[in-house]
Order: structure tokens, then sequence, then C-alpha cells
């Protein structure tokens, strides 16, 4: 897959994640930090890879070009890094917060409206410099790059973290190997407390059970 195909592929996926939680009750709270969980997985990881190997390959090509219409593309490249900063700190924000505060509903709305802006722009008007800047063979090798590095990616929102090579090479990293960890965590203490709410569900019920025959 290209570069620019797997990134709309994101942002596609993205979108479903926005269209599930739009569809959801006001009172459906749990429902909505899932969403919210993996909405701030997906971007966490589509930033990174953006910010390690897509965003600096085109503003390369955009400073060495001769073609004016494609040289703005070095600009729009700091503006979607700048997009990027604001929509982490709505992530970290959000990751924090309880789904049941009043104003988590608003919040997560500003940040669905800053991330639909920001795709706009990237579909309408990056991905096609892009696509002239890096021509079809860079675009296939960056997007094989890419694919990898999904794969060892950060998982949560790192807004103070350099998010330009090289600083964020090294940080991202780190970053990544924390953020695994910490997943693994989350999933050994969730599913640790599943099963013992499971188990204790299943005690309730045996014993109601003796009780009714008891009293039969
Ligand atoms: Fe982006
Ligand atoms: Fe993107």
């Amino acid at each position: 897959m290209d570069a620019i195909a797997l990134l709309q592929h994101d942002h596609r996926e993205v979108e479903q994640l926005f269209r599930q939680f739009e569809k959801l009750t006001e009172r459906a709270h749990r429902s909505k930090q899932k969403i919210v969980m993996k909405v701030i997985r997906e971007l966490a990881i589509h930033a990174a890879i953006e910010e390690m190997l897509f965003y600096p390959a085109v503003r390369t090509a955009a400073l060495k070009t001769d073609v004016r219409a494609l040289k703005e593309a070095a600009d729009t490249v700091l503006e979607s890094l700048e997009e990027h900063h604001v929509v982490k700190w709505t992530l970290s924000e959000l990751e924090k917060m309880d789904p049941e505060d009043e104003r988590f509903d608003a919040k997560f709305k500003v940040l669905m409206e800053s991330v639909r802006h920001h795709v706009e722009e990237e579909q309408d008007d990056l991905f096609p410099k892009a696509r002239r800047l890096l021509g079809k063979d860079l675009l296939e090798e960056l997007g094989e790059r890419m694919e990898k590095a999904k794969r060892i990616a950060p998982t949560r929102p790192h807004p103070r973290a350099p998010d330009q090579p090289p600083g964020n090479l090294v940080a991202g990293t780190v970053a990544a190997v924390m953020d695994r960890a910490k997943d693994m965590m989350r999933g050994g203490v969730v599913d640790r407390a599943k099963d013992m709410v499971r188990g204790g569900v299943d005690r309730l019920s045996r014993r109601a059970g003796q009780e009714r025959d008891a009293d039969a």
C-alpha cells in the first residue's frame, strides 16, 4: 500500500469511530469511553507515522522543488504539525477524563471538529501535492516503512514531545516502549477485574440458586 493510501485508510477508520460515537445516547458513558480510547490509540499511531516519515519526506521534497505551487507544501506541513499539537493536548485531557464529566462530550466534539478539518486539508491539499512531489515509487517505499513503523509507534498522545526529526525519532521510540508497557498493564488489570466480576456474579447466582432450593 502506498503511503497516501495507508493514511487515507487510517482517516476512514477514525471517521467510523466518530460516527459510532455520534450514534450513542447521552448516557452511554462506557461505550463512549471505549470509543474515545480507540480514537486516542489510532490517532497517536497515525500522528506518529506522519511526523516520523510522511511529513519530513514531503517537506524535504517541497523545499527542493522549483514548482511554485508545490513549494507551499513545506508550510502546510508546519501547519499540520501545529494542528497535531492541539489535537494531542485534547487527546491527553480526554485520556484522563471521566466520561461522566459534564465536559467530556463537549471536548470530544471539539476534537472531532479539529480532526475532520485537519483530515480534509490533508486529503484535499497536502496529499495531491505529496503525490506530485514524491512520485509513485517513493510513495510505495514510504508506505512500507510506515506500515512497519505503525507496529512500534507510540499509542498515546505526547503533546510535549518533539514532533520533528531527529528529536521525535528518539523520543518517539522511548515513548512507544512506555506506552506499550502501560497498555499491557492496563489490559492485564482490566482482564483481572473482569475475571473477578465474573467470578463474583457466578458465586452470587450459585448462592441465589441454593437459597431458592432451600426455600422450596
Ligand atoms: Fe495529520
Ligand atoms: Fe492524517
